[in-house]
């Protein structure tokens, strides 16, 4: 974020203010840059910012300009160089992002190579030296800071803060926002970051850069250099929708973002660990996907993007399991991927610890990178899905099933083509996708909601699928019964006739989820109308039009975007995430902290 403050006001307070609003975002490092005459100074830390401005004594500086951040690791751990804003060689301009380049492992060779100072693992150090070079070529700094933004590739939002006072901010996906209130001007990657700063405020859109003069004059622009013109409209942020940021709760935004963050997590990860993780999935004698919860559901689909895509059939099971049955026999040789997102969860950290004990190579794969199970890694990739707030697990399962599309597809390509080229289609499929969720995310909430109309009476239920899909089936239950409190079941939709069948009457739901493989679909079609026929009010999470003939008073259909075969567990689990928060609601249950259970499981 960025303030510049007047008339006496405290410019450093109101950063502080500003980003303790926006720490939903990640609190692992932090940061501020002011102005003292041309010079740029830069205090941050591997710390919240509260410690931060504590810690370092930070005072109050009355007017000014104030460029802050505070961080959730993805490139690079919690560690004070890694911390933002950075600044170039020269001093010019401190910078400050939001995002992933995926191109950074190219800019950061081309930038070390002609001599540029490079001191963090993060890929947003690259920002300023890229700015530092447009204006050794001649250019002002808007021109410099446009030149640079338009060399980045990924999901990306950045602010500047220039030495002469001036700063600009640009936004490649994710909305930012520009607020004014009495002697303030703020820029914010957050809609909260504003509260209780602006009176007025205005949306910068993906493509968009919004440039702040040393003057404090506000203007709008293209990245061709075109001026655009923007209201600044009310700013009528409701005090109980600040904490998660317009949302009632964060297990909604956190719904909410997951077209950003399948698209943080296609950026962040880095084609050589990928090759090499690709490399050690395909040369091991057995691979093993060890996990828990929703994260063991995520290696469930990863098991039909591997053997479909690579021939290498993992073995799926859950930590509890490996630990108890699968140690003994493991040896140098075979490989563990040890998925989970807080890369803290006991079991699966003493999975890993344990298969490397006895020789194995584990690939740990977390939202964490700062966790237990990255140290017991011989190789880790990042979800890179920014902090999960809510215990029920959403987004990080969306970016979860990302990262393990995109090793599965690497490990496919590893002997036909270069796996950066593997990375930039994926990522194109994947942007492909965050533009139709996006469009969609609201209809399917308003299907999702009268979907959970239908079912609220019901104790209890099944939730069916096969294929690709049936992982999902048990990650639907298993968000309903966390969520709502409503007992659920995840079952095979061949295994339906098989005894689950007998118990379905008016009191029992049944949540279909349409498959994808066409005679898959075809046999759930006719248990779905039998399961109609025994009275169970039923939803149908559907990416045809086929739903509409088994229609009626009795059934609801959710529909979801049609994508290739792969991509469908992520807008499924979108579906399915929405009905249980919708369900959630009409329950009256805190989603975000469902009773006896924690974010993290240790036992
Ligand atoms: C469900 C949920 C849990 C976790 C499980 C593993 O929504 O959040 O089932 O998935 O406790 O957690 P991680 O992935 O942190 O190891």
């Amino acid at each position: 974020m960025f303030i510049r403050s007047s008339g006496g006001l405290d410019a450093l307070a109101l950063a502080k203010l500003s980003l303790s609003r926006m720490e939903f975002r990640g609190r692992d490092c932090s940061g501020v840059a002011w102005l003292e005459g041309d010079e740029i100074r830069v205090v941050k830390d591997s710390c919240p910012v509260g410690e931060l401005f504590a810690r370092h004594h930070l005072g109050s500086r009355p007017t000014g300009s104030v460029l802050g951040h505070t961080r959730y690791s993805t490139h690079g751990k919690a560690d004070p160089r890694n911390a933002h804003p950075h600044v170039d060689c020269e001093g010019i301009v401190a910078v400050a992002g939001d995002g992933a380049l995926r191109n950074y492992e190219d800019l950061y060779a081309e930038l070390l190579e002609r001599g540029h100072r490079l001191v963090s693992k993060s890929d947003f150090e690259l920002v300023p030296h890229l700015v530092e070079e447009s204006v050794r070529r001649g250019s002002d700094y808007l021109g410099a800071f446009a030149d640079a933004v338009a060399s980045l590739r990924g999901i990306v939002a950045v602010a500047a803060l220039f030495r002469d006072g001036s700063a600009a901010a640009y936004t490649s996906h994710q909305p930012i926002y520009v607020g004014t209130g009495e002697g303030v001007l703020a820029v914010s990657s957050t809609l909260s970051g504003l509260y209780g700063i602006a009176t007025r405020f205005s949306r910068v859109s993906r493509g968009e850069v919004v440039a702040v003069t040393s003057g404090g004059e506000v203007a709008f622009y293209d990245l061709s250099g075109r001026r655009l013109s923007k209201e600044l409209l009310p700013y009528e942020l409701e005090e109980p929708l600040v904490e998660a940021d317009g949302f009632p709760h964060h297990m909604l935004r956190e719904i909410y973002e997951v077209p950003y963050s399948i698209l943080r997590t296609a950026s962040a990860v880095q084609s050589r660990y990928l090759e090499l993780a690709s490399k050690i999935v395909l040369r091991s004698n057995r691979v093993f996907v060890v996990a828990n919860g929703t994260s063991l559901h995520a290696g469930m689909v990863f098991s039909y993007y591997l053997s479909e895509m690579s021939g290498t059939v993992p073995v799926v099971v859950s930590a509890s399991e490996f630990l108890l049955y699968h140690l003994d026999g493991l040896s140098v040789g075979d490989t563990v991927i040890a998925v989970s997102q807080s890369g803290e969860t006991s079991e699966v950290v003493r999975s890993a610890y344990e298969a490397r004990l006895r020789g194995a190579t584990v690939i740990g794969v977390t939202n964490n990178i700062n966790s237990r199970l990255t140290r017991f890694s011989n190789i880790y990739l990042p979800v890179a899905a920014g902090p999960e707030l809510a215990v029920p697990a959403t987004k990080t399962f969306a970016s979860t099933l990302t990262l393990l599309y995109v090793l599965a597809k690497s490990a496919a390509a590893i002997t036909s083509a270069p796996s950066s080229r593997t990375l930039a289609e994926t990522w194109e499929e994947f942007e492909k996708l965050h533009y139709a969720l996006l469009g969609e995310l609201d209809g399917i909430r308003a299907e999702a909601d009268e979907a959970s109309k239908l079912i609220a009476g019901c104790s209890s239920g099944y939730v069916v699928s096969r294929g690709i899909t049936y992982p999902l089936a048990l990650e639907g239950a298993l968000k309903i019964k966390e969520s709502a409190y409503v007992h659920a079941e995840g079952v095979e939709g061949g295994e339906l006739r098989h005894g689950p069948i007998a118990i379905l009457d008016e009191g029992m739901f049944a949540i279909f989820i349409e498959p994808l493989e066409p005679s898959a679909a075809e046999d759930m079609f006719g248990v779905m109308e039998e399961v109609v026929e025994c009275g169970s009010p039923t939803v149908v999470v559907s990416h045809s039009t086929r739903a509409k003939e088994v229609l009626g008073a009795g059934v609801r259909a959710i529909r979801v975007p049609r994508f290739e075969r792969h991509f469908m567990p992520i807008s499924v689990a979108v579906a399915l995430q929405l009905l249980a928060y919708s369900l959630a609601n009409r329950k009256g249950v805190n989603v975000d902290k469902p009773r006896r259970l924690t974010k993290v499981v240790r036992t």
